[in-house]
């Protein structure tokens, strides 16, 4: 309830409440490029627009005098309790939206107790990431490099700083068509800033004739020349599980016949997510794959969803429909871009606020408790 106590006397400093307000923000402060690249998805964006639309066709239905005073967000995941349901998704090049890039939404994270996914693809390594967010929860997440030497490397350093969770995100082993990013010329760009991990990995360096602070260019060409592995199977995940003791999170499952495949290989979790939109232009919104994808899984491992969150509402819905937990992607990203650190922690506390409340209000107590029963789909 600070919020409301410091309404009548505004700071002229204050950050936004509004989601639209933040992303005007970041419209204000970015070029052309690093804006689009945030906030524009594949093709005409149909993908995109399906994410949020699907959230409208569930409606939460209140329910009163419950005692509702005190309330319990925590949830569970692999033995840790984290306070929230919320993680920080994983985003790559975010130094192309504020200097501090992802130290800044890291540290942001690590005060809200919301885990932070570090990407493959971050300017910074992931050692000082890992290192800026101190004992905090933390992920990491793998794009799984054509050189298999690359992959094993990525998942050993990721260990050995300190986190405790792989997120293999499968749904890019290409880059999509983003129209924005090919109108702005950003794709080259792009690639030359989220070099971070690979710039500063044996495995990688090994394979290069000079090393890439002496011959940057041909360094960036072997990264886009691995970058991706179109050629991965169901078979190579046990690939992975022989290089980890971590748990493994598959992100990018929308069809119910691979949650299946990804119980029967094993895997420790599932993320139901179209990568906001940035993709396959066309298809399902995540939200709307979530329910086979649970009735699937039927609790064997948990289901994360992201892709469209943009509220405490959403937040609500994902988790009636059988998420565990959610992803915030964009959101953290216009905050970065209005405010650097201060921005992210803003709009990770606002939502976290509003998540509570709206559960208060609907008359559930403990996130963990959330079920359909809350819900209605409207026809
Ligand atoms: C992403 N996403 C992403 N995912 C991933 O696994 N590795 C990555 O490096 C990135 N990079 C990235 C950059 C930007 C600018 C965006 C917006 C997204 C996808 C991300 O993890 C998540 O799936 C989506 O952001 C969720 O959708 P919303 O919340 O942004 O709509």
């Amino acid at each position: 309830f600070s919020l409301y106590q410091t309404m009548p006397n505004p700071d002229p400093e204050r950050l936004p409440v509004v989601y639209e307000e933040w992303e005007k923000r970041a419209r204000e402060v970015l070029e052309d490029g690093p804006f689009y690249y945030v906030a524009g998805g594949a093709g005409g964006e149909s993908t995109m627009q399906a994410n949020l639309q699907a959230f409208n066709r569930w409606k939460i239905v209140p329910r009163m005098l419950r005692e509702v005073d005190d309330r319990d967000l925590t949830v569970e995941l692999f033995g840790d309790t984290y306070d929230s349901p919320l993680m920080h998704a994983p985003i790559g090049v975010q130094s192309i939206i504020h200097p501090d890039g992802e130290l800044a939404s890291a540290r942001a994270s690590a005060e809200m107790g919301v885990p932070y996914i570090t990407s493959s693809a971050s300017t910074k390594p992931m050692e000082e990431i890992a290192k800026a967010m101190g004992d905090a929860p933390k992920w990491f997440q793998l794009y799984w490099n054509k050189d298999q030497d690359v992959t094993a490397s990525f998942v050993k350093r990721a260990e050995a700083s300190g986190y405790s969770a792989i997120v293999v995100t499968l749904d890019t082993p290409m880059m999509a068509w983003r129209e924005y990013d090919l109108k702005n010329v950003y794709l080259p760009f792009l690639i030359g800033e989220g070099v971070g991990n690979y710039f500063t990995d044996p495995a990688f360096c090994s394979k290069l004739s000079k090393s890439p602070k002496v011959d940057p260019a041909s360094a960036i060409m072997h990264w886009a020349k691995t970058f991706g592995n179109p050629g991965l199977t169901w078979d190579d995940i046990a690939f992975l599980r022989k290089h980890t003791r971590l748990p493994i999170l598959l992100k990018g499952i929308l069809h119910p016949d691979d949650a299946k495949l990804a119980l029967d290989h094993g895997v420790d979790g599932v993320i139901v997510s179209n990568h906001g939109g940035r993709q396959v232009d066309g298809a399902l919104g995540a939200l709307e794959a979530l329910p086979q994808v649970c009735d699937v899984i039927q609790d064997r491992i948990p289901v994360l969803m992201d892709s469209g969150i943009r509220r405490g509402a959403d937040v609500i819905k994902a988790l009636a429909l059988g998420a565990k937990a959610v992803l915030v992607g964009r959101p953290c990203m216009y905050g970065l871009a209005a405010a650097g650190e201060r921005g992210v922690k803003e709009v990770l506390q606002n939502m976290m606020a509003d998540m509570d409340i709206t559960m208060a209000l609907a008359g559930e107590r403990s996130v963990s408790g959330l079920d359909k029963s809350v819900l209605r789909e409207s026809k």
